[in-house]
Formats: C-alpha cells, sequence, structure tokens
C-alpha cells in the first residue's frame, strides 16, 4: 500500500519505518529540515534500539522522508502521528494536529479514498475535528471521500520497535466500511508476521515466531481515542500505588520488591509496572493523566482517581528530596551527584522528567548538583537551562566530592559502574537508589551507605 506519516517524531518515524520495513511504499513528513537531511542518511532522528539499522536498509528503497506533502496525493492511507503538549489547564494543545488536517486538505486526492488515520494521543472527539478541517480544506465528504479512523499507538520508548512488530493490541476506531477494510489491509503484514524472518536480522531484540500474535480490535473512533488515555492513566495508578507502598513500607517496615512479586503472581494484578521509582514522569503518562482529568471535569465527571495519583506523583518526587534531606540535614553547601536525566533508561527523551523537578527542588535547598546521562543531556539541557548544574562526561565524575549519589534512571551502565572507583571519590559515600536498582549488597560491602526506596533494613 501506498502510505504517508505525518510527523518524524518519537511516534512517527517508528510507525513510519515499521510500515516500510512490512512493505508498505511509505513517505515520512516533516517540517524540521534538520531531521530530514539526518533521516535520508540512514541515521536516527532520536535514540531509539534498533532504528539505526533500519534506517539505512530502507531508506531511498521504499522509505522516503520529505517535507513536501505531495505524496498525500498518492496515499491510501495518511497517518497523523505529531506531537500533543499539555496546556497550562492540561488539556491536549491540538495546534499541530489541526495544521497537518490542513495541509493533508489541500495536497487531498480527489480521485482516490483516502484514509486518514490519528496515531497520536488525541481528546475525545479529534477524529470528529480532524474530518471536518479536512473538508473545509479540501471541499470533499467525509465518509464519501475521505474518512478519519483512531488508531492509537501504545509503544513505549526505549522498546519502541518492539511494541511496534510486536503490539498485544492493535486498536481500530471507526465504524465506517471502506475505513475498517484499508486498515484490515494494512495490518495484514503485521499481524501475520509477513517476512518477519527476513527481518529478525534487524530486530534489536530476539525473535521467536511463537511470541503470541496480536490481538486486532475493531471499534468507534470515540472509544479508541478513549482506550489510549484509559490504558496510560491506568498504567500510572498501578505505578503510583507500588510508590505508596514503598512509601508505607518505610514506616511500617517491610520490602516493597516482595510486595510487588507477591501481588504480581495473582494474574489479575500481573507483575509489570510494579517498580518503584522517584515517580513517573515523561512526555505520555504526565500529559495524558492531566488531559483525561481536565476532560472529565469539565464534563462534570471528574475522574478522582487520576487525580489522586498525580497528587501521589509529585508526592513520590518530594520524597527522594525529603530523604537526601534526612540524610544529609541541611542541604545548603553539600554536593549532590544525579545519575540519569531521562524518564526511564534506553531513550534520549528528557521532556518532563522527574529529574528536572527532583534537581529544581535540590538546588533550590543550597546543593550543588552534578549530573550525567548517557543519552539524555543534551536534551535536559535545552529545556532546562535555568537549571544551574554541572554537567558531566563520566558517571564518576558526578561523585567527586559529593555528599550524595541519587539513582534517577536504571540505565545498565550505572549497575555496571566502577562503584569500587567512585567510594574514594565521594566527600560522604550516601547512595540514594531510587529504582531499587543497583547490587545493594556490593554496595554496602564497598562501605557506601545504600538506601533504596521501600526496602527493609
Ligand atoms: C507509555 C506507555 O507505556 C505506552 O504504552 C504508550 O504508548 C506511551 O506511554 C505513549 O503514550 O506514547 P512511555 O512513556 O514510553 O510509554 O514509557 P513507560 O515505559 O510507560 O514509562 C513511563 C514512566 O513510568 C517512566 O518514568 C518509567 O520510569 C515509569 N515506570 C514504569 C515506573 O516508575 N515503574 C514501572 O514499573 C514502569
Amino acid at each position: 500500500m501506498n502510505v504517508v506519516c505525518i510527523g518524524a517524531g518519537y511516534v512517527g518515524s517508528v510507525t513510519g519505518t515499521a510500515f516500510a520495513a512490512i512493505g508498505h511504499q511509505t513517505t515520512i513528513i516533516d517540517i524540521d529540515q534538520k531531521k530530514i537531511e539526518r533521516m535520508n542518511r540512514g541515521e536516527s532522528p532520536i535514540y531509539e534500539p534498533g532504528m539505526e539499522q533500519f534506517l539505512p536498509a530502507l531508506i531511498g528503497r521504499n522509505l522516503f522522508v520529505t517535507s513536501s506533502y505531495d505524496a498525500v496525493a498518492e496515499a491510501q492511507v495518511v497517518f497523523i502521528a505529531v506531537g500533543t503538549p499539555s496546556q497550562e489547564d492540561g488539556t491536549a494543545d491540538l495546534r499541530y494536529i489541526k495544521l497537518a488536517a490542513e495541509h493533508i486538505g489541500r495536497a487531498l486526492s480527489k480521485e482516490r479514498f483516502t484514509v486518514i488515520v490519528n496515531k497520536s494521543t488525541v481528546p475525545v472527539g479529534t477524529s470528529e475535528l480532524v474530518a471536518s478541517l479536512v473538508e473545509e480544506a479540501s471541499g470533499l465528504v467525509a465518509d464519501k471521500d475521505f474518512t478519519v479512523v483512531s488508531n492509537p499507538e501504545f509503544l513505549r520508548e526505549g522498546y519502541a520497535l518492539e511494541d511496534v512488530f510486536f503490539p498485544d493490541r492493535i486498536v481500530v476506531g471507526t465504524v465506517q466500511p471502506q475505513g475498517l477494510q484499508v486498515m484490515r489491509e494494512l495490518y495484514h503484514n503485521l499481524i501475520e508476521r509477513v517476512g518477519y524472518d527476513q527481518l529478525s536480522e534487524l530486530f534489536p531484540f530476539s525473535y521467536h515466531p511463537q511470541m503470541p500474535k496480536a490481538t486486532y480490535f475493531e471499534t468507534d473512533a470515540k472509544s479508541a481515542e478513549l482506550i489510549k488515555y484509559a490504558a496510560n492513566a491506568f498504567l500510572a495508578v498501578k505505578i503510583s500505588y507500588i510508590n505508596e507502598m514503598a512509601r508505607l513500607c518505610e514506616v511500617l517496615g517491610g520490602n516493597v520488591r516482595d510486595i510487588a512479586e507477591g501481588m504480581g503472581l495473582d494474574t489479575r494484578i500481573g507483575k509489570k509496572f510494579l517498580q518503584v521509582s522517584s515517580g513517573w514522569s515523561g512526555s505520555c503518562f504526565p500529559k495524558d493523566t492531566a488531559e483525561l482529568l481536565a476532560t472529565s471535569q469539565k464534563y462534570g465527571s471528574e475522574m478522582t482517581v487520576v487525580k489522586a495519583a498525580i497528587e501521589s506523583n509529585e508526592r513520590m518526587h518530594l520524597h527522594v528530596v525529603e530523604k537526601v534531606v534526612r540524610k544529609l540535614q541541611s542541604l545548603n553547601g553539600k554536593r549532590i551527584g544525579i545519575l540519569g536525566l531521562t524518564f526511564k533508561p534506553d531513550t534520549d527523551d528528557a521532556r518532563k522528567t522527574q529529574a528536572s523537578y527532583i534537581i529544581q527542588k535540590l538546588v533550590e535547598l543550597g546543593a550543588s548538583v552534578r549530573v550525567h546521562d548517557p543519552q539524555g543531556m543534551a536534551m535536559f539541557q535545552s529545556l532546562n537551562s535555568h537549571l544551574k548544574v554541572t554537567y558531566c562526561r563520566e558517571p564518576l565524575e558526578t561523585g567527586t566530592r559529593s555528599d550524595a549519589v541519587i539513582l534517577l534512571t536504571h540505565w545498565q551502565e550505572y549497575q555496571e559502574l566502577d562503584w569500587e572507583a567512585m567510594y574514594p571519590v565521594m566527600r560522604r559515600p550516601y547512595v540514594l537508589d531510587t529504582r531499587n536498582y543497583l547490587e545493594s549488597a556490593r554496595l554496602t560491602a564497598l562501605g557506601f551507605c545504600y538506601e533504596g526506596l521501600g526496602l527493609s533494613t
């Protein structure tokens, strides 16, 4: 099929690449000229495991990247995968969606039926909005000349290719017959894994043909739009729940790791997303919980569970700061090292991370802060220029004359760090591991004062 994907961000670049990989003629359209040039050289616009193998293999063959909307006229399917950042009141800013819809409308062919697909996470009713904007710009009629389908993306950054090629489910929101038919055809090779044996050489993970197949789930557009918010908010609630258990363990005793394990053995609960942290963050959960809450409030049906999870999450960020204060008493004149600035490992995405919140508080309390991240330093620095911190090339430098080192993101590199070399450079060998990730016994044996979250002592 002939596919266009508007937006070369975290979702669009991976989705476009995957559709090209399963055999569709794919064009990614973006306004950022630098990104376009990079991709055309076969380089990934983002740090995402596997993209550096896939792009050179596909670019110029059946994957094209451009700023021109010309390819829209030839396309059977046009994805919208642009950003939907939060506004002040929590609701999603649809500026880029509207712009994409207008551009698509102007470029749309009058000769053929086109399916426009919302991949971005968008509030309920956005499919209708896009349809009316496209009608206005094109003079065509929705559901006669084109249709708009909701097909939310569930990929996680860091595992994006695995999630795209092996999704648990594909949710397709439309009741329009041509839309239904085109979407089934579009996903056929992905569901049936056509050509996966050849592709497996490029996968950044091991492929077993017996891996469970994706469930293809059809519903109406509004339900599909809501499924995405419902899923993300539910996962955020799940993490907040275990993080609160960790706080309770710290006052009652008990080990949150075992609690998560014991809870997760109940198949109704499951083990995933019960890993303690200083709070969930990133460009999805904070944005999507805020949008769901704001919309529910606007319509007089407040989702109090989501509201509680948001409050609990902020409390969790603060809890980390309080723990350091308890240990070091005053932070005035203290030096603190931070390991990890991204919201999770294996990504360079440092938007809306817990690190910026926690570092800001530490600096306010008088600490000087030294930071390191394997991939996210450039983005973190550009988004947090107001934060006066020292950026370290090597993780060990965060410990230089420091009174504490706090691990915020569980990059494997930090587990493999030469902790023996870290010990003598620190002024006070206190390590706070907010992911309960490091080898605590080894660190303690080396002489560190090791603390995790919610671990019995
Ligand atoms: C999330 C969802 O998991 C995806 O399904 C969804 O497609 C995506 O948002 C999106 O809306 O685009 P992502 O934000 O990439 O994916 O990252 P997650 O792996 O879900 O992690 C989110 C946050 O929760 C991170 O800060 C992570 O460190 C934290 N987390 C995750 C925990 O603290 N504990 C856990 O057990 C799991």
